[in-house]
């Protein structure tokens, strides 16, 4: 049993305020669980969903998913690098045997500048995968940096900080049923 919307929370030291409740993000996700189960019927696809932001996401969408398929999960590990190239990333918790010849639909909370999917994708080719498609929750389109494949977006949004339905602020506010908008202080 999910608890009612609250229009404001708190996470931290911010405010937000409700900007999709449940029953529109619930309604989106299984229009969007549907779409990739036309698509890929007979397929098997491997939703690889990516931790920490996507888990709650990619729970609601494989269970309106009505389609044979395989789930996975993986990390995106960033660190500070000292060379001119900025941020070295991995790639954690995942057996790369697995994607050879497979229908892969990655799984994401939300697309920001872009950077981490534009890395991961080109990363998961050295894999072999028949097909690689992006399905993300959320994108802020004008804060898009990199060429992406829009596969399955659920809803673009503002250029603003969101939290809950998976997303923190500083690990807080995941577990909010609905999504909030940062509340600028004028
Ligand atoms: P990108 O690499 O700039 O696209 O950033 C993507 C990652 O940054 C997402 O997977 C999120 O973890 C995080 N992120 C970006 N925007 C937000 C936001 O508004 N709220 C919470 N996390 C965000
Ligand atoms: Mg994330």
């Amino acid at each position: 049993m999910i608890s009612p919307t609250k229009n404001r929370v708190q996470a931290h030291e911010l405010t937000f305020e409700c900007f999709l409740d449940a029953p529109q993000i619930q309604e989106r996700v299984v229009a969007m669980g549907q779409q990739i189960a036309q698509d890929y019927r007979g397929r098997k696809p491997v939703f690889l969903s990516v931790l920490n932001g996507a888990f709650i996401f990619s729970a609601d969408l494989i269970r309106a998913c009505d389609v044979a398929c395989e789930t996975s999960f993986i990390r995106v590990a960033s660190y500070e690098g000292t060379s001119s190239t900025g941020a070295v990333k991995s790639i954690l918790g995942l057996d790369m045997t697995t994607l050879q010849g497979r229908d892969v639909i990655v799984v994401e909370d939300i697309i920001d500048s872009g950077r981490t999917l534009h890395w991961l994708l080109n990363e998961l080719k050295q894999y072999q995968p028949a097909s690689v498609a992006l399905c993300a929750l959320l994108l802020k389109p004008d804060a898009l940096e990199f060429d992406l494949p829009q596969d399955y977006i659920g809803f673009e949004i503002p250029n603003k900080f969101v939290v809950g339905y998976g997303l923190d602020y500083n690990g807080e506010g995941r577990n909010f049923p609905a999504i909030y908008q940062l509340v600028e202080e004028e």
